[in-house]
C-alpha cells in the first residue's frame, strides 16, 4: 500500500490515532517558534486533518492546507467548516500547489518523514515563502523502530538533527536552529511486541 492509500484509509480515524502518538504541546511549540502574527498567511504542508492549522486559526492566522490525500483534507474541511480563512489544496511534496513567495510561514508536522526526498520538500516550503518568511518543521529524531515503515508507511525512520540543519541551510535559510520539542512520539506495534518512544525536534529557519 502507498502512503497516499494508507492516509486515505485512516483519514476518519486519524485524530484519535494522533492523540495516542503526540500531544498538543507539539503544535504549541511549532507555532510559538514562528512567532506568528494575526492576519498573516501560513501554509500547513502535509496538513492531514488540521492539527497545526487548529493552533494557527486560534492565533488568527489564515491558512492554506496542502496534503496528498483528499480524504484527509475532506475530514479537515468537515471539522473547520465554520472558518472562511482556510483554503484546501491537494498536492505533492515536490510540486506544492502554491505560488512563489506567497505565504508568511510554512509549517510541516510529522510530514517530512513521509516524503521521498526531504531536501526537495524543504526547498518547496522555502520557495513558497515571502522574503522574511519562516519555516517550522516538527518531526522525529532518528530511531530504529522498523515496524513504523510497515504499519504507518513511514519513509524515513526519523532524522539526524545535523542533516536537517544542513538541508535548511542548503535550501537557503538563515538563523537556522534544530531544538528539542520536549515531547516524545509514542506508538505500539499492531503485533504488540514493540513500543516506540521517539524524541521530537523542531527545526526553524528564515528566508533572507
Ligand atoms: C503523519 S500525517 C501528519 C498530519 C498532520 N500534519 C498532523 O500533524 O496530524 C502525514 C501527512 O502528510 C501527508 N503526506 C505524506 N506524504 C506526502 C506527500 N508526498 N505530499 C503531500 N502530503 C504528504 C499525508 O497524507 C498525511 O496527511
Amino acid at each position: 500500500m502507498s502512503s497516499k492509500k494508507y492516509f486515505e484509509k485512516v483519514a476518519d480515524q486519524w485524530d484519535q490515532m494522533r492523540e495516542g502518538f503526540f500531544t498538543d504541546k507539539v503544535r504549541e511549540v511549532a507555532v510559538a517558534k514562528a512567532g506568528v502574527e494575526a492576519g498573516k498567511l501560513a501554509a500547513d504542508i502535509g496538513a492531514g486533518t488540521g492539527f497545526i492549522t487548529e493552533e494557527l486559526v486560534k492565533n488568527e492566522v489564515k491558512v492554506i492546507a496542502v496534503d496528498q490525500s483528499e480524504a484527509m483534507l475532506e475530514e479537515m474541511k468537515r471539522k473547520f467548516d465554520r472558518f472562511d480563512t482556510i483554503e484546501y489544496r491537494t498536492g505533492n511534496f515536490n510540486h506544492l500547489p502554491l505560488q512563489d513567495e506567497s505565504v508568511d510561514y510554512s509549517f510541516g508536522n510529522m510530514y517530512l518523514h513521509h516524503v521521498d526526498v526531504p531536501l526537495v520538500a524543504i526547498e518547496e516550503m522555502v520557495r513558497v515563502l515571502k522574503p522574511g518568511g519562516k519555516v517550522v518543521i516538527t518531526d522525529m529524531d532518528e530511531h530504529e523502530f522498523e515496524f513504523l515503515r510497515k504499519e504507518q508507511h513511514d519513509r524515513w525512520l526519523g532524522f539526524k538533527r545535523e542533516d536537517v540543519e544542513r538541508w535548511f541551510k542548503e535550501a537557503g535559510l538563515k538563523n537556522v536552529s534544530v531544538d528539542c520539542v520536549g515531547e516524545e512520539c509514542c506508538g505500539e506495534s499492531e503485533e504488540g511486541s514493540e513500543k516506540a518512544n521517539i524524541s521530537l525536534f523542531v527545526a526553524y529557519g528564515e528566508k533572507p
